[in-house]
């Protein structure tokens, strides 16, 4: 098997200074891809993953930008396309939390999370998908002009109390992301998802920290175990390299199991 599947492809990983997306810019680079740590706050944190991630031979750099700022993907894209020439991998990841109970939402709740998850990945997949078509395939590198691939949640099918501004996000990215598949296909731009589960990282720290709200989490998950950053990054390697080129428009779950309607599995 070729351990560095992605070796020659350009990838920018929104979000990438912290938890899933820091697993995934680490894995493409592990892969063979140089990647670009995309950050919004903390660039010591994105330049010491950037500096670790050149160590094994590849190209890395850290950009900052809001991701629901169009001016600031505009000039992310344009540093990166200026300084390696064209994107072959995007990662949608940068996404957030602000919950509340739905009595208690503010608008600004509401906003910033739709802002960031839902437009935040419209932004970024419009940019990439202009720079792959501008340059097309290049046989040599992948079988696909380009891929893009939106980190979702086990919350694009489960309905979270509490959350509703998160949940509706990751709802759209669903019919975001299998229209953007139909629409890029023709230009042999392959476009899925990865919906994780609980995976150990600051944005669900509440949930894994005590004894308590471990034990608790547990019982979600059949696999029975908590995911770790890792487990997404190599599911995302896979996914943009040529193994697996014939997914495209596809929601893969990786949750050890937490869409099995677990519940269930005690009666019914
Ligand atoms: C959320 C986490 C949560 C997980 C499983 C993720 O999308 O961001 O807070 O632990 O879904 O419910």
């Amino acid at each position: 098997m070729d351990h560095q599947p992605l070796r020659g492809q350009k990838a920018l990983v929104t979000g990438a200074n912290s938890g899933i997306g820091e697993g995934v810019a680490r894995a493409l680079g592990a892969a063979g891809a140089s990647v670009v740590v995309n950050y919004v706050s903390k660039p010591e944190i994105a330049e010491a993953i950037a500096d670790q991630i050149r160590a094994s031979g590849v190209e890395a750099m850290a950009l900052r930008a809001d991701v629901s700022k169009e001016v600031d993907v505009e000039a992310m894209f344009a540093a990166m396309l200026g300084a390696w020439g064209g994107i072959d991998i995007l990662v949608n990841n940068a996404g957030l939390q602000r919950d509340a109970p739905v009595t208690e939402m503010t608008l600004e709740q509401w906003n910033t999370v739709l802002g960031v998850n839902l437009t935040g990945m419209f932004l970024c997949a419009r940019a990439a998908a202009r720079a792959m078509i501008r340059r097309g395939i290049r046989p040599e590198i992948s079988r696909a002009a380009g891929k893009i691939v939106c980190i979702s949640s086990v919350h694009e099918v489960i309905p979270w109390a509490g959350h509703v501004n998160y949940a509706a996000s990751k709802g759209g990215v669903g019919m975001f992301m299998k229209s953007l598949a139909q629409e890029l296909a023709p230009h042999r731009i392959r476009v899925n998802s990865i919906a994780p589960g609980a995976i150990m990282t600051p944005i669900n720290r509440s949930a894994w920290e005590t004894p308590e709200a471990r034990a608790a989490l547990l019982e979600l998950i059949p696999y029975g175990r908590i995911g770790v950053p890792e487990d997404i990054g190599r599911a995302v390697a896979w996914l943009a390299s040529d193994d697996a080129d014939y997914i495209h428009g596809q929601t893969i779950y990786v949750d050890g199991g937490m869409t099995l309607y677990p519940e269930f599995a005690k009666g019914g």
